[in-house]
């Protein structure tokens, strides 16, 4: 089996940070979510791996290399357009000859992985199996009908949702699809949608099956979104402290990158703090994820991310839920200060929580 993973997409919901970073490459608790897709895909026992990239490319091919950090080969398809994920099945066509493969969006979370349904598809081999999960807001996705197990209907954002069960982004297909996908016409938003290609494979009398997921999962869309998915990820964190502290306080699960050092200050887990960071007179966490070479000097922090090379230095207010992309500089060191100086990228947002 392989895999086919898709890291196109403009991510203009998570501007300003998607300027200069795709988002599947944003870390959320220290880890790009791509990466994070990558070993699920090597830990459901996949080693052959299409990456289909837009814009982004050139970032995401330097990130992520050949793929051999993962033990995985990965080879590139470019989508010269963001034209649906059906779109993207039929360009890996050739790559994926007649075997079955995963369709994995790269902009979704899974706590238990993709073993159990890779499981199920080879053991019962349908045509297509869809990996489901109940939403709180299934408008905002695709939503299937489910008798028996088995998929009968499937509407992509309908305005009245006829059920909660939503496709998580995960799908195992085998070559029907194929078929599917040349079948179907552009939906309204102008893409060759995913779903119908499902939907049509279902109305030729297909075996479309659904899984549903027994862990949380989440699609990263918004910043809301990253600091959800921030806190989940966090849950799961052990302490490991490679860094040193000094006359601090470090409660609950807390990781401490190597060469980091925390000198009185408070840092409440379930917290990650990258490599190389000065952290003094501050409090950090909890549900907080800092990245490699940040200061973070007389600050108070909690429910945030901050990515690498963030300086945080004498911050009048508390920072809260907050998104900080690399190299921000908050805070007004030693001088005193006459009030806040800023130099902002576009789309940026700074307001009370
Ligand atoms: C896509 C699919 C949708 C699915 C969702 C999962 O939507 O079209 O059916 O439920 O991913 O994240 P998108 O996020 O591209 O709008």
């Amino acid at each position: 089996m392989k895999a086919l993973l898709l890291s196109g997409g403009t991510g203009s919901r998570l501007r300003p940070l998607t300027y200069t970073c795709p988002k599947q490459l944003i870390p959320v608790a220290n880890k790009p979510v791509l990466y994070r897709a990558l070993e699920a895909i090597g830990a459901g026992g996949i080693a052959d791996v299409a990456v289909v990239v837009g814009e982004a490319a050139p970032a995401v091919m330097a990130s992520v290399g050949d793929g051999s950090r993962w033990g995985l080969r990965v080879t590139y398809l470019r989508q010269d357009a963001p034209r649906g994920l059906a779109h993207a099945v039929a360009i890996a066509e050739e790559f994926l000859a007649a075997d079955p493969f995963v369709l994995f969006l790269g902009d979704t979370l899974l706590k238990d992985g993709i073993g159990a349904a890779v499981t199920r598809f080879q053991a019962t081999r349908p045509d297509a199996l869809v990996v489901v999960g109940r939403a709180e807001d299934p408008g905002r996705f695709g939503v299937v009908e489910v008798k028996g197990g088995r998929v009968h209907r499937l509407e992509e954002k309908p305005r009245t949702p006829r059920s909660d069960l939503v496709l998580v982004g995960v799908y195992v297909f085998g070559p029907r699809v194929f078929d599917a996908v040349r079948a179907i016409r552009p939906s309204a938003r102008g893409e060759l949608e995913i779903t119908d290609a499902i939907q049509q494979m279902a109305d030729w009398g297909c075996t479309v099956d659904a899984h549903q997921v027994a862990g949380w999962w989440k699609d990263i869309g918004t910043p809301e979104d990253l600091l959800d998915a921030n806190r989940l990820l966090l849950e799961d964190v052990e302490t490991e402290l490679r860094g040193l502290a000094e006359e601090s306080w470090i409660a609950g699960p807390v990781r401490l990158g190597a060469g980091t050092v925390v000198r009185r200050s408070t840092v409440r887990g379930p917290a990650v703090i990258g490599e190389g960071c000065h952290i003094e007179d501050a409090h950090v966490g909890p549900f907080t994820s800092v990245g490699d070479r940040c200061t973070l000097r007389r600050v108070q922090i909690e429910n945030s991310i901050v990515l690498e090379g963030c300086v945080l230095d004498r911050v009048a207010f508390p920072v809260v839920s907050s998104v900080l992309g690399r190299e921000t500089v908050i805070g007004c060191g030693g001088t005193p200060s006459r009030g806040l100086g800023l130099v902002v990228g576009d789309r940026s947002r700074i307001c009370p929580v």
